[in-house]
């Protein structure tokens, strides 16, 4: 049985990850998106909306769910433009470094924030993405983040928002130095070529025996004298 399609949806901003997350909900089945960014064309494509600027949001439009992934940079002149959904909608901050208080102070007290963290690879449906609950967040607003987040990936949820610096750090900045150190070691070839290292491996005592035959020897030895103390009894 396939899941009801996402309820209506407002995205604050479609880059990289604003992308990303669309073509997840598009994946999924989404009934109404309205993405707002100034760099998109305006437009309509299927069940999506594309504005540049927040007047140009249908005021019929209700979503469930506001998406902030807007630079973290960007969030104090953009917010308050968006306090008008703050009592019908929960917010879903994507945006590294900012605080739930901080969004909810900015959105109006009463905000419902959730705080999030994905990475690179939600770009190809395989991400990881931890989220906390802010005040006032319930278990419907938990489960459509889930089925927001999850849309691209893994989700995770952590009680306590400290928890976040260190997925910040490990698992949404991580993907970013596994690239660099591949571009690193591709430079580092195309400066100095070396010849190719091969492991040879295959059956009997394996790579290790073969390439290290003082050790092979020692493990003969040891062998040999347990089956001779085996044969003695
Ligand atoms: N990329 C990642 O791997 C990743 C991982 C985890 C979290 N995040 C978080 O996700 C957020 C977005 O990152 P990103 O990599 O997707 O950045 P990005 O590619 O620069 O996307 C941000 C988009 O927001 C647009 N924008 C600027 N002002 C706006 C406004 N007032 N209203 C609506 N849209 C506006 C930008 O347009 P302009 O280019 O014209 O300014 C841009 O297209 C950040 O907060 C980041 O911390 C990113």
């Amino acid at each position: 049985m396939s899941a009801a399609p996402l309820p209506p949806l407002l995205l604050v901003g479609c880059g990289r990850m604003g992308s990303a997350l669309l073509a997840g909900w598009r994946r999924a089945g989404v009934s109404a998106v309205v993405a707002v960014d100034p760099a998109r064309p305006p437009g309509v494509d299927g069940e999506v909306r594309y504005v540049s600027r927040p007047e140009e949001i249908n005021a019929r439009l209700h979503p469930a769910a506001v998406i902030l992934a807007i630079k973290p940079q960007e969030a104090e002149a953009v917010l308050p433009t968006y306090r008008r959904f703050t009592e019908s909608a929960f917010f879903l901050s994507i945006m590294a470094g900012r605080r739930i208080a901080g969004i909810a102070e900015a959105l109006g007290r009463s905000a419902r924030v959730i705080r999030a963290m994905p990475n690179t690879p939600a770009s190809i449906g395989k991400g990881v993405s931890v989220a906390c609950p802010g005040p006032g967040v319930g278990e419907a607003e938990r489960a459509l983040a889930t089925r927001l987040l999850g849309a691209v990936g893994k989700v995770a949820w952590v009680e306590d928002e400290a928890l976040l610096d260190p997925v910040t750090a490990v698992s949404g900045s991580g993907p970013a130095y596994v690239f660099l150190l591949a571009e690193l070691l591709e430079a580092a070839r195309r400066e100095r070529p070396s010849p190719r290292v091969r492991v040879n491996g295959g059956g009997g005592g394996g790579p290790r025996a073969r390439s290290r035959p003082a050790c092979s020897a020692r493990w003969a030895r040891w062998r040999g004298s347990r089956m001779r103390r085996c044969a003695i009894r």
